[in-house]
């Protein structure tokens, strides 16, 4: 694999200014919308980070991000007629080269891993907030997938489903880039039995990473055997409310991470909203929340993925040239776990990459 870019200069920059190579997006649209360019290096806000990148991951929010899609989330602010951020990619992993005025935690030269505004690029900025110092034990590429997807499960089990030791725990998208932290994550904070939710292709990975029990979404419905759990992450979201309440022990936690298969306009954000409203006058918790995006969640990440109670579930690899085919893949459902973009040539810790 190659991770040479065929890209054409673009936006006029000042002579001499640094540029960089980075996948863009002028509109909103399919995936093939997104194209290689040439741009000019972002610059350091006061509380930002320059990072190197060294590879990307690829995650449900980066298509809902070039898609505009479900309509509803332009209203929250991605970009009302076109994305705000032009250079596409969240996840990120690299080497820091620039700190703003106002950041004490990193310097130049500190390997990080975390959530950046641009990281299909050579270069990225990210709020130091959002990032953490890569374990030596992490490799690049685990680190690289980590950040949106761990630490929106982490907070689905600690601070919004509040998981006991030794409580049930059902996980529904268990395959996907949320759900293979969420397995992991439940078993690593001392859940009893984690049940995975997962299409039949993925039932030997859910297990793979941890899942004591599977039940195939393709076969059966959640609610077809009588066990009931403590706690139930959503993430897969094509189950009606009354069927996740179902599931519920009496004084059991549902919380809604997240769920495809909606309309245009709001996605699954339907069932979110439902659920709060149903909270009041059922038994059990209903919850649904929008992943907070700070450095206590990320260091606490990077603690599971040091100790290798959490290992990233690496499903494809792409060059940065082949992000629009990677988005493709994601959307069509035949990825599982996290996407990959190898950015740089180089091979920035050989001994953990
Ligand atoms: N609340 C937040 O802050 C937050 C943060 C991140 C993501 N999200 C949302 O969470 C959702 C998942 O994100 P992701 O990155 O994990 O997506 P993903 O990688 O595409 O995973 C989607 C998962 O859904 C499963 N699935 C598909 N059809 C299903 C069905 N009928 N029943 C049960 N599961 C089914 C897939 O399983 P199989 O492939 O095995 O069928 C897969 O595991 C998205 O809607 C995303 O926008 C929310």
């Amino acid at each position: 694999m190659t991770s040479t870019l065929l890209h054409r200069p673009d936006a006029p920059t000042e002579p001499d200014a640094p540029v960089m190579a980075a996948i863009v997006q002028d509109r909103y649209g399919p995936p093939e919308s997104l194209r290689p360019a040439t741009v000019p290096r972002p610059v350091v806000g006061p509380d930002q980070v320059l990072v190197a990148v060294h590879a990307a991951g690829i995650d449900r929010g980066t298509w809902h991000l070039a898609t505009g899609r479900p309509y509803v989330a332009r209203l929250a602010g991605i970009g009302l007629r076109r994305p705000k951020n032009r250079v596409a990619g969240r996840d990120v992993a690299g080497r820091v080269v620039a700190v703003g005025d106002g950041v004490s935690r990193f310097a130049a030269g500190d390997e990080v891993f975390g959530i950046a505004e641009g990281s299909f690029a050579t270069y990225a900025v990210a709020d130091a907030d959002k990032l953490a110092l890569r374990p030596a034990a992490v490799a690049v590429e685990a680190a690289a997938v980590a950040a949106t997807s761990g630490i929106t499960a982490l907070q689905a089990l600690t601070e919004v489903g509040r998981l006991a030791p030794g409580q049930r725990v059902l996980v529904i998208g268990a395959s996907g880039g949320v759900g293979t932290f969420a397995v992991q994550l439940a078993k690593a904070l001392g859940a009893g039995r984690v049940t995975a939710v997962a299409g039949t292709a993925n039932a030997e990975l859910v297990r793979a990473i941890g899942a004591d029990e599977v039940i195939d979404h393709r076969r059966e419905h959640i609610d077809a055997r009588s066990d009931r759990y403590d706690l139930v992450v959503d993430i897969g979201g094509r189950n009606p409310l009354r069927r996740l309440l179902r599931v519920l022990a009496p004084t059991g936690t549902l919380v809604i991470v997240g769920g495809e298969g909606g309309n245009r306009v709001t996605g699954g954000a339907g069932r979110q909203l439902r659920g709060l409203l149903l909270s009041p006058f059922v038994r059990p918790r209903l919850t649904a929340f929008i992943s907070r995006e700070h450095h206590e969640s990320m260091d606490a990440l990077a603690r599971h993925l040091a100790d290798g109670s959490v290992v990233p579930a690496i499903g494809a690899r792409w060059d940065l040239a082949q992000v629009p085919a990677a988005l493709r893949a994601l959307e069509s459902g035949v990825t599982s776990g996290k996407s990959l973009v190898l950015v740089d040539d180089t091979d920035a810790d050989p001994a953990t990459a």
